[in-house]
């Protein structure tokens, strides 16, 4: 088992969707560091269910509680622990599902590894819930990577087979927030909420992709040959529930492109030694080369649809069909934007003291 992740700035993950929390326990955050709660709490909320009438009607406030490690606002170098509470638990739905594994959801594979002793309520330690726990330390990350001049933004990118055009970084700034899909692109975020009202009406789900950008990375980051930045990335963002694929730059589009056009020419732009284009997604060798790092994460459909389904009964082994009515989100991409740049954030700060531009002691903050 591991519930554990990052080599200097390292936390563990705790709690199951219809325990009693769900929490993280970060250690190696650098000491010193004055630690704005609104911050955590407000991308807490990004991530929250019931945000809009595209996510699912669970109602849960999420609301953050410091535990250990921060003392008068400031980190203390020891451990820190933040949860937030699960309060809106129902499990009913739970007990009649608990033999028929929802398709595409991991309820069978859990059963193989854990034996039966796994919660399966609400999808237990599966669940889009525990990703509450990986926004906590994204976002006390993403604080003091900032302190260093790191900003990472993400949006969603595409719907179904909805894209958006490319946004500017003003774009992605101003415009991801100002509609329930995040997508910085309002005529587009329009045609992805119908896409998802129809995927709802229908009893069905929906796809999608989030772009993530962290931009003023200094040249010189990633631990190779095992711990390359796209290695840490690709690992982490991976441990998203949902995530089916992670690529970075220009991705899969360069299995078309011959190396002329593939390239990223070199140039000098205010004496910084940068590149012209970027389609490595500024990481070369598993290491930054100083332009903005870029990556698409896709999210499959969300499983729990209402629709019958067939499956089997792990018990008696004999096919069958179920019908679903919990509470889901007809689309998972709006409320992983969070999460994506919380994982990219705390990845970013794990490698970003591993090469000494983050101090383990931070210098005084007003
Ligand atoms: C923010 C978020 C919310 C999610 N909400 C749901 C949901 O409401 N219903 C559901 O079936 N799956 C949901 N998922 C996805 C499942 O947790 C995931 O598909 C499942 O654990 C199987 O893992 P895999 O898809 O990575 O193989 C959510 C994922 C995320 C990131």
């Amino acid at each position: 088992m591991s519930n554990t992740i990052g080599n200097t700035y390292r936390f563990t993950t705790f709690g199951e969707s219809h325990g009693v929390c769900v929490g993280v326990v970060i250690d190696g955050c650098p000491a010193g560091h004055k630690v704005d709660l609104n911050h955590i709490q407000s991308e807490l909320d990004r991530r929250r269910p019931g945000q809009s009438n595209l996510t699912t009607t669970r109602n849960e406030p999420d609301k953050v509680e410091v535990i250990s490690g921060i003392f008068n606002g400031v980190t203390t170098g020891a451990p820190i622990c933040m949860v937030i509470r699960n309060k809106d638990r129902n499990s009913s739905k739970y007990e009649t599902l608990r033999w028929t594994p929802r398709p595409g959801h991991a309820d069978y594979t859990a059963e193989a590894r854990y034996g039966g002793h796994q919660d399966y309520r609400g999808g237990g330690r599966f669940s889009g819930r525990n990703t509450a726990a990986l926004v906590m330390a994204g976002a006390l990350a993403k604080q003091i990577i900032a302190s260093v001049g790191v900003q990472v933004m993400g949006y969603t990118a595409q719907i179904g087979d909805i894209q958006a055009p490319e946004p500017t970084v003003e774009e992605i700034k101003e415009h991801t927030e100002s509609n329930p899909v995040r997508c910085p692109d309002q005529e587009t975020a329009e045609k992805m909420i119908q896409a998802i009202e129809e995927a709802k009406i229908d009893s069905d789900s929906i796809g999608g992709k989030v772009k993530c950008l962290a931009l003023y990375i200094p040249p010189g980051v990633g631990q190779p040959v095992f711990d390359t930045l796209e290695g840490d990335l690709a690992k982490a963002l991976f441990s998203v529930p949902a995530v089916k694929a992670v690529e970075f730059g220009a991705g899969v589009l360069l299995a078309s492109m011959r190396g002329s056009e593939s390239n990223d020419p070199f140039n000098v732009k205010d004496g910084k030694i940068g590149t012209e284009s970027n389609n490595s997604g500024g990481i070369q060798g598993g290491i930054s080369n100083g332009m903005p790092i870029t990556c698409t994460v896709t999210f499959k459909p969300t499983p729990s649809i209402a629709q019958p389904q067939t499956t089997v009964n792990m018990k008696t082994l004999e096919e069958t069909t179920i019908n679903i009515h919990g509470r889901h989100d007809p689309c998972i991409v709006p409320r992983a934007v969070p999460v994506v740049e919380s994982m990219t954030a705390a990845v970013l700060l794990d490698h970003l003291l591993r090469s000494g531009h983050v101090k383990q002691v931070m210098e005084e903050q007003k």
